[in-house]
């Protein structure tokens, strides 16, 4: 019997990079309004849930784009940041704004398809207007704490 060749098969790092950014663009999504809940400071309590809106967009292309090259998104999710003060809470969404970029790029460099690949390479543009936007809530947060 002749085997049928998935792109699975045949692009299995993609799919791979695919997931881990599902499963990472899912935690900024369920994390960022959380995060948001526990600021008093309007502005950046703002900033954070537009943080995780625009991730809601990024997880449903790249879920799509698992399906449109054979594979199976992976639904799974990263613990909660666990921490009393909002500073290192940041820090580690901003690990994981620079994570996502790191990975749209790798994604836009495997992915085959030149229109599915443009949408990667924007993401990872837009990652890096998130990665600005957490280090400006950072940077507030700092002022605020007199750092
Ligand atoms: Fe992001």
């Amino acid at each position: 019997m002749k085997s049928v060749k998935t792109t699975k098969d045949v692009y299995p790092r993609i799919i791979e990079v695919l997931n881990q950014s599902l499963k990472l663009e899912y935690s900024l999504i369920t994390h960022y309004p959380r995060i948001a809940s526990s600021i008093d400071d309007e502005e950046i309590k703002k900033m954070a849930i537009r943080l995780g809106e625009y991730s809601t967009r990024h997880a449903d292309i790249v879920a799509r784009a698992i399906q449109e090259l054979g594979g199976e998104p992976i639904w799974n999710l990263d613990p909660f940041p666990e921490s009393a003060s909002l500073i290192p809470i940041f820090r580690i969404q901003l690990d994981k704004e620079k994570l996502a970029l790191s990975l749209h790029t790798e994604e836009a460099n495997l992915i085959p398809n030149p229109m599915l690949r443009g949408k990667f390479t924007r993401m990872a543009e837009e990652e890096k207007e998130h990665i600005k936007l957490v280090e400006a809530i950072l940077s507030k947060l700092g002022e605020k704490e007199g750092l």
